[in-house]
């Protein structure tokens, strides 16, 4: 399984170089192209695809790159930068019991999807760099499929608008790799605009654009990486998933996405365990705050989410129960620095906190949440603000661009 490696480059040199020189010196000619995938940051809308529900997601200008050439056959050899690795893979582990197991995964789900849903998908070489962090709650595995996506795509013309990648590489998350997600983190990847969130509706997959122009208004969002060991994430993960399907199971409706905000307390008064009730408490308020933070940011009232971002956290702590004491440390220390609101983003159990905050303050926030992080003796967390980029596709050549 391992093969030739190239030397790594400096972090500090451009992700699409650092693909296209790993591609390089791995198989000794140049890619005929490179593919790009960012990581996202959700905006609000948490545990919420699952149910049907809406998501607020944007794109971080953070990101994947897969160089890319066809290589004869059913085989696909792919480098990654991280790791260092060469792996190869052919048609076995792609239709029979065979499985590539580890970061190999991604790519080899993105191969078995594409075949499944009945598309020649090309023999491929593949040189993957990357400035999403791993496991910080960012979707460095949705990037990484939908890089890969992107690149066999364009290498074996198939005919797949991108309004189905999403589903596509979902499955190939869902049931090659076996973690159970929602539509939110490869809907995000694919989708997203520059300088615009993505309103996802969940149930139908309809799209709106919202303008998220952060530079305009004086604010920036800071991402403060909360370096959380991820506790028991995935069980959690499902657990919640189960919950919430029980509960629409007891309502009578198809998902929690059809208990409307003014229907709550009456679904409530219907549920006869509170933990199921505070599980459904989250999801429905949840909904609702997405559709509020969505008519603030369509009136260009960017300002005034901040309460919603807020309020979205004490609902996943204290009804979903998904954090954890340092990223309540994070969303905490930022807000009494001057953050406008700041909340958790992505699975939970660890992850990310986002703050928005007056550009200018960006700084003292996170220092702010750094000092907090000493205060109380956790490894100190990581933090860089972002404004929102576009979602995945080919990078132009220099002659093209
Ligand atoms: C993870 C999953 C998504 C979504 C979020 C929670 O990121 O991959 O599908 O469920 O958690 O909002």
């Amino acid at each position: 399984m391992s093969g030739p490696a190239a030397a790594r480059r400096p972090a500090t040199a451009d992700v699409a170089d650092r693909a296209a020189t790993g591609f390089t010196e791995a198989y000794g000619e140049p890619p005929a192209g490179r593919w790009a995938a960012p990581g996202r940051a959700n905006l609000i809308g948490e545990h919420t695809d699952y149910n049907d529900g809406f998501v607020l997601p944007f794109a971080l200008p953070l990101r994947t790159v897969a160089a890319a050439a066809p290589q004869p056959g059913e085989a696909w050899t792919v480098w990654s930068e991280l790791s260092g690795e060469t792996i190869s893979f052919g048609a076995d582990q792609v239709t029979g019991s065979g499985r590539v197991t580890g970061w190999g995964a991604y790519v080899a789900g993105v191969v078995w999807a594409l075949r499944e849903a009945g598309h020649r998908v090309p023999g491929a070489r593949l040189a993957i760099a990357s400035d999403v962090p791993l496991g910080a709650g960012l979707s460095s595995s949705a990037a990484l499929e939908a890089a890969v996506l992107a690149a066999l795509v364009d290498l074996g013309g198939l005919d797949l608008p991108t309004e189905r990648w999403p589903r596509l590489a979902q499955r190939a998350e869902n049931r090659y790799v076996g973690a159970p997600t929602g539509i939110m983190d490869q809907s995000a990847v694919v989708r997203c605009w520059d300088g615009h969130a993505l309103f996802l509706d969940c149930r139908d997959e309809s799209v709106e654009h919202v303008p998220f122009d952060l530079d305009a208004a004086g604010l920036a969002v800071l991402v403060v990486d909360s370096r959380a060991p991820h506790r028991h994430a995935d069980g959690e993960y499902a657990a919640r998933r189960t919950s919430c399907e029980r509960a629409a199971g007891l309502l009578g409706v198809t998902a929690l996405r059809d208990v409307p905000a003014d229907g709550l307390a009456g679904a409530l008064a219907r549920l006869d365990e509170e933990e199921t009730r505070r599980r459904v408490r989250h999801v429905v308020t949840e909904n609702q705050r997405v559709l509020d933070t969505v008519a603030l940011l369509r009136s260009g009232r960017v300002r005034e989410i901040g309460p919603l971002l807020t309020a979205s956290h004490a609902s996943m702590r204290d009804d979903f129960e998904i954090t954890v004491p340092e990223v309540d440390t994070a969303v905490e220390a930022a807000l009494a620095a001057g953050a406008l609101g700041a909340r958790m983003t992505g699975g939970g159990f660890g992850g990310c906190v986002l703050a928005l905050v007056d550009a200018e303050r960006a700084t003292p926030v996170a220092t702010a949440v750094t000092a907090a992080y000493a205060a109380r003796g956790f490894t100190a967390p990581g933090h860089v603000t972002v404004l929102p980029g576009p979602g995945a596709g080919r990078i132009p050549t220099e002659e093209e661009s």
